[in-house]
């Protein structure tokens, strides 16, 4: 790339001459979110895609985002600035090991995190998202047997909010995962007026300290209305740009990972930059493609999420 290019402007052009929208998820880095048409989590975002007039559809986002967005736009190009930008917790469910558990437990019906891979989405009931899964976990029948996965962190705080007794996969996200009870509980002791807020991705023992758990949208929300001043936030740190450009007077300290060589930042978020973003606009590539069948298949679960969540 011309190093004297201002990626700004260009990626400006390229939206308005290829009728393109870009979408971007809390955790891209902050010049990613300035550019963007929409950020949000990942309701929002499936929402966003399913309601745009665009022809192409750029996510600054990882994987299951993008495909979640080409599920729900078949006609649409979907574009993703990296495509090795995957999940962990998407990983941690292998669809064939996954039909094998699913078999194990033939009355149970399926409830998956959005954060999933197609083939996934194509073995479940419903998607839940963070920010909709206890509304729709509450929405089944008691009676019904649910097996919930791929995150056992979140299905542990829904198994608690909901008293549901769910078969649980486990798999885990590397990022919410690495927080340090010590050290939170030390700098909470240090900042005593500091909200502790936390997604529901983090392990039980961090979320009981937490005076709110939400989606990157809930914990953002909560930023602003909350009088507070101080807040220290267990998640990806993408999401304290916003938090600090709505609030600019607040503070945000990041949650302490367990381990000092250790960052609150997702691997596979931060693989796209804004030469990657310009690049994929540009050049309309790489593309986000599935057979017809998959996502066909995929689609059901995800629209009956999007149906509850209406
Ligand atoms: P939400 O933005 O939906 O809360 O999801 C968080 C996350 O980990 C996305 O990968
Ligand atoms: Fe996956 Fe965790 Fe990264 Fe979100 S933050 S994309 S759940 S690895």
């Amino acid at each position: 790339i011309d190093p004297t290019l201002d990626l700004f402007h260009e990626i400006e052009r390229l939206k308005k001459e290829k009728n393109a929208i870009l979408l971007a998820h809390y955790y891209q880095e902050p010049d990613i979110q300035d550019v963007a048409d929409y950020i949000g989590d990942s309701l929002g975002l499936a929402q966003k895609a399913q309601n745009t007039n665009a022809d192409i559809i750029v996510f600054a986002g990882v994987q299951f985002m993008a495909e979640t967005a080409k599920i729900l736009n078949p006609n649409k190009k979907v574009l993703l600035p990296d495509l090795n930008a995957g999940c962990s917790l998407a990983d941690s469910a292998p669809a064939d090991l996954f039909k094998k558990f699913k078999d194990q437990h033939p009355d149970h019906i399926v409830i998956s995190y959005i954060n999933c891979t197609a083939e996934i989405k194509a073995l479940s009931d419903i998607i839940v998202t963070s920010s909709n899964a206890e509304k729709i976990v509450e929405s089944v029948p008691r009676d019904q047997k649910i097996i919930f996965a791929p995150d056992k962190n979140l299905g542990a705080y829904l198994v608690k909010k909901t008293g549901r007794d769910m078969v649980l996969w486990n798999g885990a996200c590397m990022v919410h995962e690495i927080f340090s009870l010590e050290k939170i509980t030390k700098l909470k002791t240090r900042h005593p007026n500091a909200k502790f807020i936390a997604h529901p991705e983090c392990e039980e023992a961090v979320l009981r300290l937490a005076d709110y758990i939400g989606s990157t949208t809930g914990l953002l929300k909560y930023t602003q209305q909350s009088d507070a001043m101080e807040f220290i936030v267990a998640t990806e740190t993408g999401i304290l740009h916003q938090m600090q450009k709505s609030s600019p007077e607040k503070t945000f300290i990041p949650a302490p990972p367990n381990n000092s060589c250790a960052c609150n930042d997702c691997p596979h978020m931060k693989l796209n930059t804004l030469e990657k973003l310009y690049l994929c606009m540009e050049y309309e590539a790489p593309e986000i493609t599935m057979e017809e069948e998959l996502r066909k298949a995929a689609r059901k679960p995800i629209d009956r999420m999007l149906e509850i969540s209406a």
